[in-house]
């Protein structure tokens, strides 16, 4: 899998395909009237005067079209509407996702302990299968937009909303956040992994391990300087330290292909440069820079993350 998906049209899954289906139709029908008016138009302008039948022209063109092919548009994006996928949880794997100033929380059932899965920026989900993620926002109103999968849902802080979605083949779709909510509303981007589902369950237990041990003395020093500079106020690796929810969960933050909301590949170079100076990264982002951390100690907390598979 490489490159990522994120266009109306090219549909990634079932609802995607119909909404696809739509902006094609009404955009063929769209322009097909419009050549016609146009010609209509000319023709008018070379015949001076009123023409013959002006009150056919007027009933017909005027009223009987607009009603026709509107009524027909109608009736068509109706029934292929009904053909939707359902807005709800039954019989569908349910995922949670919160958005938040400007990084999405996602979190997944453990169908091995029941305990809750805390990740971020990356959804991942088997193909095949009805996903339903349940919406909402710890802050002001965002819209989680795949435009690749589905298509576009409020997050409304104090409400749950929902969005389907269903993955034909796997792939990386990208998402977007498409509701203005600050200063970083741009750089809030997300991405949809679909997996096959025997891929997805290993991964899914993988999820629910504690994070690896850091087993070598850069790790260990990696480990230690997490605790040191009180990365634990606002983030969780389970296993060190498991009490904030503040920021993203990092318990296996190297496992996920993007940091900073799909800003930055994950690496160590970019999680260095995040950790130092996330401001220069994303302004106005929540998290303090760590720029008084030696170079040593900041390259060896930047493994220990990225070993966080
Ligand atoms: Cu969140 Cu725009």
């Amino acid at each position: 899998m490489s490159g990522s998906l994120h266009s109306v049209l090219e549909p990634g899954g079932w609802d995607a395909a119909i909404i696809s289906g739509f902006a094609w139709v009404l955009f063929g029908a769209g322009t097909v009237i419009f050549l016609a008016v146009m010609a209509l138009l000319l023709l008018s302008l070379r015949r001076q005067g009123r023409p013959a039948g002006a009150l056919l022209w007027i009933g017909g063109g005027g009223i009987a079209f607009p009603v026709l092919v509107l009524s027909a548009l109608l009736g068509w994006s109706t029934w292929r509407s009904t053909q939707l996928a359902p807005q709800s949880s039954q019989g569908a794997l349910s995922i949670s996702v919160t958005g938040k100033m400007w990084w999405w929380e996602v979190r997944y059932r453990d169908p091995a302990s029941g305990r809750e899965i805390v990740s971020a920026n990356e959804i991942r989900i088997p193909t095949g299968r009805a996903v339903y993620l349940g919406l909402s926002s710890a802050d002001v109103i965002h819209s989680l937009w795949l435009p690749s999968l589905a298509g576009k849902r409020d997050m409304v802080p104090g409400r749950v909303t929902g969005l389907t979605l269903r993955a034909d083949k796997p792939g990386i779709y990208r998402g977007q956040c498409a509701e203005y909510c600050g200063a970083q509303h741009a750089k809030m981007a997300l991405h949809v992994v679909a997996l096959a589902p025997q891929e997805f369950d290993a991964w899914l237990a993988g999820q629910g391990q504690a994070a690896r041990p850091a087993d070598s003395p850069l790790l260990e020093r990696g480990r230690a300087a997490f605790l040191q500079q009180r990365c634990q106020a606002c983030h969780t690796i389970r296993g060190v330290a498991e009490e904030a929810r503040l920021g993203p969960d990092l318990t296996h933050v190297g496992g996920r292909m993007h940091i900073g909301a799909g800003l930055l590949r994950t690496h160590r170079d970019s999680l260095a440069g995040w950790i130092a100076d996330p401001q220069a990264a994303k302004p106005g982002v929540f998290m303090p820079g760590s720029q008084d951390l030696d170079q040593d100690t900041l390259h060896a907390l930047a493994t220990y993350l990225e070993h966080l598979k």
